[in-house]
């Protein structure tokens, strides 16, 4: 069978984020309680074998780029091993990573060779004494590596995300691209959206995209780059380029209608989006021992099919009827 995602509002998926466990070497505030326990229990987690099962379903059903996330994807030994075998698949999709850079120094180099095309590094802060504050780790210095590393293995362009928060670090936003200019990083600020543990996320209290760019537009000549497809980020040059800068405006300016993403998560539910309050569940079709590998590829196809056709028009932060999902943002994937 083979086919294309196309939901009711005639959006075609393409691209599929994959998360690979919901453990992490860091416990950013926004993400996760320092003292977080609600792991998912290990024989839940999806083998490498079952995400193989799943990611060339997805493939065959017209998905070309597959996306690792985590919880940390660099804490799951066999994440080399991952790359290489999405990458020997018939159609190869076109293969990156979301990662906060701790292991990047030593990963950076045979995820590359794997097949890794490019990596978004997750880091909101230049001071290693707030670093550590933002995550409850002192290891700045092994990000800062990481980065370098992934320059020096060509996982080109490194975009760097920087969530901006108000009265924590958005007195950073000059100094940031600053640093991100002088060191070949393509900086992305990205609004806070309400997936945090405590449920304090309050959009009166946000940093919007208008506000990053009057920070931005201070120090800085900002051109928009037309184009953007169905990529979340607005991109601008900077001082006439070659520099840029994103802006991902997920809140204050949805870019619901033209997304063209789905989810794995590390246990095996398929969401339609970040937001979603259902998911379908593949991991007891992996896991029937009853059926052939041709039904089991039928029947996964058909439930990416089911969980696409049920995907709303958009997120609806701000709607009155608007629920944060039950899971943590690690246990979802970014
Ligand atoms: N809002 C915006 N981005 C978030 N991330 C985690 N939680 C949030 C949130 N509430 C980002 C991380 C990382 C990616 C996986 O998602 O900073 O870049
Ligand atoms: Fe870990 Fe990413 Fe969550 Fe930070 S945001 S705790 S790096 S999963």
């Amino acid at each position: 069978m083979s086919g294309m995602l196309v939901d009711t509002f005639g959006r075609v998926h393409r691209d599929l984020r994959v998360s690979v466990t919901d453990r992490c070497n860091l416990r950013c505030t926004y993400c996760m309680p320092p003292d977080f326990a609600d792991w998912i229990p290990g024989d839940h987690l999806l083998s490498i074998d079952e995400l193989m099962t799943v990611i060339s379903v997805a493939v065959d059903e017209g998905i070309d780029s597959i996306r690792l996330t985590g919880g940390e994807p660099l804490v799951r030994p066999d994440i080399v091993e991952i790359v290489s075998r999405i990458n020997a698949m018939p159609k190869a999709p076109r293969i990156t990573l979301t990662t906060n850079a701790l292991r990047l120094q030593e990963l950076a180099r045979p995820l590359a060779d794997a097949g890794l095309e490019r990596v978004n590094i997750s880091l909101d802060t230049l001071d290693p004494e707030r670093f550590a504050r933002l995550t409850f780790r002192d290891r700045y210095s092994d990000v800062i590596a990481g980065v370098e590393a992934a320059l020096a293995a060509g996982l080109h362009p490194v975009k760097v995300n920087t969530v901006l928060m108000r009265g924590i670090n958005d007195d950073e936003a000059v100094p940031m691209l600053r640093h991100a200019i002088e060191h070949g990083w393509h900086l992305r600020f990205i609004e806070q959206m309400p997936l945090d543990p405590h449920g304090s996320w309050d959009r009166s209290q946000m940093v919007v995209a208008a506000e990053i760019h009057e920070l931005l537009a201070a120090e800085f000549a900002l051109t928009p780059i037309p184009g953007r497809g169905s990529a979340p980020a607005e991109e601008f040059l900077v001082n006439a380029g070659p520099a840029t800068v994103g802006i991902i405006a997920s809140v204050s300016k949805p870019f619901c209608a033209a997304c063209d993403r789905l989810r794995l998560t590390a246990d095996g539910q398929i969401r339609n989006c970040l937001f979603a309050t259902e998911e379908t569940d593949v991991r007891a079709t992996l896991r029937d021992p009853s059926i052939d590998e041709a039904t089991r590829r039928q029947r996964i196809a058909a439930l990416f099919a089911a969980s696409t056709s049920a995907k709303l028009a958009g997120h609806g932060i701000g709607d009155p009827s608007f629920v944060q999902p039950d899971r943590p943002m690690s246990a979802i994937g970014g």
